[in-house]
């Protein structure tokens, strides 16, 4: 029986890829912005600046090799965290699904946010925070299903419990203005949110 404290680190280890991709294009992106610059019929830009190719399609790979790397420490016992699928090549494979679909949801939160007349970087509170969780729980669904006569289950279903989505979708918020009041005390960020 796995006590409250083991539930929640699990449950941020195994949504650890999305953060990381939500994470890494502020240092691989930037570039051809994804709407190649056009507007929408409102005038304003489909997504915007801040959503590029670069970041889109790098950020995931990046993510996925630095977590298969951490998953490879545990695995050895340094780290103490469980395996995120059966084999190294699969926690791979399924952690780049959470990183595309992360990268995907939050380019979908930048439509929504420029239909609504917010600049880039402008703040929607509760969306900023969960539009990357729900794309990446969305893509590791599909993605898990099509693979799971390879696999020998669907994996996302033996994975994320139905605690362990309740775990994330509450501490992702949390997790995410904690991290942004560092950010804006250390002075890397102008808001503390
Ligand atoms: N980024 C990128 N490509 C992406 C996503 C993000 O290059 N597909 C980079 C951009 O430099 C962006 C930064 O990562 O400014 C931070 O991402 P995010 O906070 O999602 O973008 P915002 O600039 O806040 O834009 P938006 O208002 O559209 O969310
Ligand atoms: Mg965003």
């Amino acid at each position: 029986m796995a006590g409250p404290g083991t539930t929640l680190v699990t449950a941020l280890w195994f949504l650890l890829p999305a953060y990381l991709a939500n994470m890494a294009p502020v240092f691989v992106g930037g570039g051809a912005p994804m709407d190649g610059g056009r507007v929408w019929r409102d005038g304003r830009r489909i997504l915007g600046a801040g959503k590029t190719w670069r970041g889109f399609l790098l950020a995931p790979p990046v993510a996925a090799l630095l977590y298969t790397g951490l998953e490879a420490l545990a695995r050895a016992g340094w780290l103490p965290f469980p395996p995120l699928a059966a084999t190294p090549a699969w926690t791979f494979a399924f952690a780049l699904a959470l990183g595309y679909g992360a990268l995907f949801g939050d380019a979908m939160e930048s439509f929504f946010k420029r239909r609504l007349g917010k600049e880039r970087g402008a703040r929607w509170l509760g969306f900023d925070q969960l539009d990357f969780v729900l794309g990446a729980w969305i893509l590791a669904i599909l993605v898990s299903t099509v693979v799971a006569p390879v696999y020998g289950g669907v994996w996302f279903v033996a994975a994320f419990t139905p605690v362990i989505l309740l775990v994330q979708l509450l501490a992702t918020p949390a997790l995410h203005l904690i991290v942004n009041w560092i950010g804006f005390k250390i002075g890397k960020k102008d808001v503390p949110w």
